[in-house]
């Protein structure tokens, strides 16, 4: 038996149309992971709006700059790393989408869906430079159903 993780990472240019390969690599992993369908589509759609957040707010969509994702599975949990080279941003001083003014925005949903998806959500400035978005999703054993 093993205690490392098993490690997944992409290293993508700031484009938009570089999200779907983290989409698809955050499949295989919550999968691998044991997620059941419903999870597997949160924990994607959690990472799929910070792959947009990191590319469009972070790198300010300039090619040039990278976006690193890391999935790691461990036996009670899968974290996800995902990394840009931007200022960062402090998540406990964005508007409440719930708030009756933000009511009928169509932007402004992605870090409450990340919250509300994932188990640990955390923002940190990268050890290189650059910000790292952390989402922790934990694997909750399920009374079987007789
Ligand atoms: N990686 C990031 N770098 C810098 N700012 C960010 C990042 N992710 C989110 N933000 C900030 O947090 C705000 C809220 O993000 P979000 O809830 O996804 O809404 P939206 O992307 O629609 O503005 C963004 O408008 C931006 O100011
Ligand atoms: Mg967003």
């Amino acid at each position: 038996m093993t205690a490392e993780p098993r490690v997944y990472e992409l290293n993508l240019e700031s484009d938009l149309k570089n999200v779907e390969a983290a989409d698809e690599m955050s499949r295989r992993a919550s999968s691998t992971a044991g997620f059941d369908e419903d999870d597997r589509q949160r924990i994607e759609m959690a990472v799929h709006e910070s792959l947009i957040n990191a590319i469009w707010h972070g790198n300010k969509n300039d090619a040039s700059k990278h976006v690193w994702v890391k999935f790691e599975i461990f036996a009670d949990r899968l974290e996800v790393r995902v990394r840009d080279q931007g200022n960062g941003f402090d998540p406990t001083n964005i508007p409440n989408p719930l708030a009756e003014e933000n009511l009928l925005s169509i932007s402004g949903r992605g870090i409450f869906l990340i919250k509300s998806f994932m188990d640990d959500f955390r923002v940190e400035k990268a050890a290189g430079g650059g910000t790292e978005v952390t989402m922790i999703k934990r694997v909750v054993s399920k009374p079987k159903s007789t």
